[in-house]
Formats: C-alpha cells, structure tokens, sequence
C-alpha cells in the first residue's frame, strides 16, 4: 500500500475545484475593508505541486489563516491523512475530518514519547513542557490525578458566584466607555479567565502582561528564537514564583500542589510543579478568551441566531456547545508522535513522524455534522471535539464551559443594542496552527 496516495491539493487531471471565498452562512463583517484577495491552494498550484507529495502549509497564506475551513474540506475530500509543510518548518502529518480525527486521539500509539521522533523539538526538554499534556500513561496518569478533583464539574460550580462578580465588575468598566466602543477581548475575553486561574492557582499578583507575552509567543509562534526566549523568560518566572510560595505558602492550588503529598506519598518535582503551573495557566486562559471572542463574533454575524438567543434564554447552554463546534479556540490538539507505523484511514504514518490533528476540520465535518458550515445554535452540536477526546480530553471544560456562558449571558443582558464595530480596524486572526483567535473583537452598542 502506497504510504500517502492522497496528499497533494493541486488539481488532479486538469480539473480546478472552486472553494467559496467564505462557509455557506457564514457573512464577513469586516470583509468588504480587507478585500485582499485570498489564494486558493487549488486553484493555485502550490510550490510543491507536481514534484512532491506534501502540501506547504505556508505557502496557502493569509487565506488559510483568515478562514482555514474551506482548506480543511478541501483536504477531507482528498482523505483523511496528508504529509504537510507546517509554519514551523517541519514535515509533519495532518489528520482531518471527524472519525479519523477521534481514532487518532484515542490512538496510544500516537503518543507524547519524542525519544523517536525524526526531528529535533524546537524548544528542546525545558520544564514548561513536563506536564500532563505532554507526556503519556503512566506519567500522565499520575500527573492528572494530583489536579483533576480541582477541576470538576462540582468543584467549578462552586466558583459561579466569584465568575459572575467578575464578569459584573469587568463589563461595568467597560460599559463606561463614553463612546460606546471597546475591544471585547481587552474588556472581558482575556481578563475574565485570567483573574479566575490565577485566583484558583492563588498567584493573584502575577504579571499578567509579561504573561500574556510569553503565552501567545508560545502558542503562536513568531519565531524560532522569540519561542526559545519565551520559554527560558516563563520558566524562569515560574521558577522564582514556586520558590517564594515554597516559603511563605498562600491560599490556592499552587502551594497546595508544593506540599501536598497524595495518598501514594506521591509528589511532584520541581520540573512538574513549573510545568504544571505553566499548563494550568496557559490552557486556562487561551482558549476561553477564543471562545469568548470567536463566539461572540459568530453570534453578532448571523443577526437571526443572536435574535434566537435573545428570544429565548433557554438556548444558551446549547448556544456555547455551537459556538465551540462552528468556530472553537483549538484549531489543532498539541503534536503527538507515532511510537510505530499507523496506518489511519488506508494511509501509513511511518514511526517516528510528527502528527498533528485538526479538531477544526472534525467539527466541521457534514458526515458527522448536516450543513456544517451553518453556524446553528438549535442544532445538536453534541459530538464536537473541541475539547478533545481521549485522555487528553480536556481537564478545564467545565470551567470553560462556566465561564463562556456566564460571560455570554451576562454580555448580552447589559447590551441590548450590541453588535461588532465594523468602523474600527478589521481585527487579524492569530497565526500558528494551535490556536483559532483574534488579536482583537471591536464591538459598540448605544450609550
Ligand atoms: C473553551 C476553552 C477550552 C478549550 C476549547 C480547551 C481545549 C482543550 C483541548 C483540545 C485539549 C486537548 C489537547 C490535546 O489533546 O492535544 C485540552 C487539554 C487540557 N486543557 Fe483545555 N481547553 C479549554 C479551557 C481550559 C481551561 C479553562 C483549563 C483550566 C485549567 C484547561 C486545562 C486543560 C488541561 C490541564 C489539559 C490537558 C489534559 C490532559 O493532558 O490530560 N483547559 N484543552
């Protein structure tokens, strides 16, 4: 069996597939101000058309980061495992489309063990990356035991009071605004889940915006170097923040997690305190903020489902499942490497590769989902994987989940009038391929 038959997005036979500028019933607010034509990977060939069998990520351009779904359909056509060319610079392998995507999270032989792997990792063994979701069983196991009773769902339910406060405190700033405006992400996305995971962690007084600096850095790399700084300017951070609480211990789960044992006496290393502080910290703020904004964009572009959503407050949990299938915060779960050959949907992932799997492209699958590319909020939007699947499986949903829709509701009740500020600068969406997020979300509403 040929290792990749089906790789290559360039035309088969002369042929020129055509991809729609946008989804069906997706609208652009901002799209008639950034009339920069978008490339089209099929209609264009790409570099590597012809002479090779992997596609060049990269050369799709400011298309794929802007709107990746048409791309990712286009390749769930064409089968659901394809040897890519990623921004980092790296072959890698790219599985989409929902079934193979949940076999391959499930698939412990698409794993956390590098020790293989037919590349150097960029950023090296640093402590940041000794966490729960980065290696596998039974490290794994261990590792997210020690925080997993902090994270459920009746844990998070406790905090609903302090999450409204916030939200109550965050949206009365930003409703002072004289002019009607704000940046929704600077207003509420981004502070929300920070101030609650830092709380939760008890580091209340972190630098919330060198933090800020070395997370997206991280997760949306600029650079090879700028990522090898991040990573040594965190580590170190957390380091020293480790150290002082070792001393002079405070209230929250980081000081818990440095004395207590578990019950095996168990405890964690220096590496994995910074590691897992490093996790907690950054999963638990850079997603919510995209779900926030993402959602709230999609919410603001497609006016009928906003009025739904108005119309009826019994729609809003269902809303937020909707919102984290149709434009959810992780467009690729973090890489896995295969421990041996594996072979997914009739292709052979040979051993030793890199493997990354889009969660964007499954939740837009019409196999699994009718009329996919329709953002829906009265559909079943069960079955999404946006927060993954397997053991990885997302430790922090049930906060997400709070938080998205407290800050939803609560957004909605105090601005009846809201909508998105098609008069300011269009806002960019974040490039790299782990995250789906904009750098800002202009809305107005009248004063
Ligand atoms: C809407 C918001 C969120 C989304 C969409 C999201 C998504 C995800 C996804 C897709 C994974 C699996 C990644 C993979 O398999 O490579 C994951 C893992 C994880 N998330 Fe979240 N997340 C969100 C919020 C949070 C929050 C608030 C926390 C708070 C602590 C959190 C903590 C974690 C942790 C600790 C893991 C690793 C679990 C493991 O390895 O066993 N996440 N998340």
């Amino acid at each position: 069996m040929p290792e990749h038959p089906q790789t290559e997005l360039a035309p088969q036979g002369g042929q020129t597939p055509q991809i729609s500028e946008a989804p069906q019933g997706s609208g652009d607010a901002w799209g008639s101000k950034t009339s920069a034509p978008r490339r089209s990977p099929f209609t264009d060939p790409s570099p590597d058309s012809g002479t090779s069998a992997v596609i060049d990520l990269p050369a799709y351009g400011q298309g794929f980061v802007d709107d990746p779904y048409p791309y990712y359909a286009k390749l769930r056509e064409q089968g659901p495992v394809h040897r890519i060319r990623t921004p980092y610079d790296q072959d890698s392998w790219l599985v989409v489309g929902h079934e193979a995507v949940r076999a391959a999270l499930a698939d412990p032989r698409l794993g956390k063990d590098w020790s293989n792997a037919n590349l150097e990792r960029v950023v090296g063994e640093a402590p940041l990356f000794t966490n729960m979701l980065d290696v596998d069983p039974p490290h794994h196991t261990r590792l997210r035991k020690l925080v997993a009773k902090e994270f459920t769902s009746r844990r998070v339910e406790a905090l609903r009071p302090r999450v409204q406060h916030l939200t109550d405190e965050l949206l009365d700033a930003m409703l002072a605004a004289p002019d009607g405006r704000a940046d929704l992400i600077e207003a509420l996305a981004f502070p929300l889940p920070m101030t609650v995971i830092c709380e939760l962690l008890g580091v209340p007084s972190i630098d919330r915006e060198s933090f800020r600096a070395w997370s997206h850095e991280l997760v949306s790399p600029t650079g090879p170097d700028e990522v090898v700084r991040a990573t040594q300017e965190m580590s170190d951070y957390l380091s020293a923040l480790i150290e002082t609480q070792r001393r002079e211990p405070v209230d929250g789960l980081l000081s818990a997690l440095i004395r207590t044992s578990d019950e095996d006496g168990d405890r964690l290393s220096r590496d994995e305190l910074i590691g897992t502080a490093f996790l907690l910290l950054v999963a638990g703020h850079e997603t919510t903020v995209n779900l926030i904004a993402n959602g709230v964009r999609a919410l603001l572009e497609h006016p009928a489902q906003l009025a739904a959503l108005r119309a009826d407050d019994g729609l809003l949990d269902n809303a937020v499942e909707e919102m984290l299938r149709y434009d959810g915060p992780v467009e690729t779960a973090t890489w896995r490497c295969a421990s041996e050959p594996v072979e997914l949907g009739g292709t052979v992932i040979p051993a030793g590769s890199p493997v990354l799997i889009s969660l964007a492209s499954a939740s837009r699958d019409p196999q699994r989902f009718a009329a996919a590319d329709d953002f829906d909020i009265t559909r079943d939007p069960r079955g999404h994987v946006a927060f993954g699947h397997g053991i990885h499986f997302c430790l922090g949903a049930p906060l997400a989940r709070l938080e998205g829709r407290i800050a939803l509701r609560s957004l909605l009740d105090r601005c009846p009038s809201l909508a998105l500020d098609t008069a300011a600068d269009a806002p960019n969406w974040r490039t790299g391929l782990l995250m789906r997020g904009m750098d800002r979300l202009p809305i107005r509403w009248d004063g």
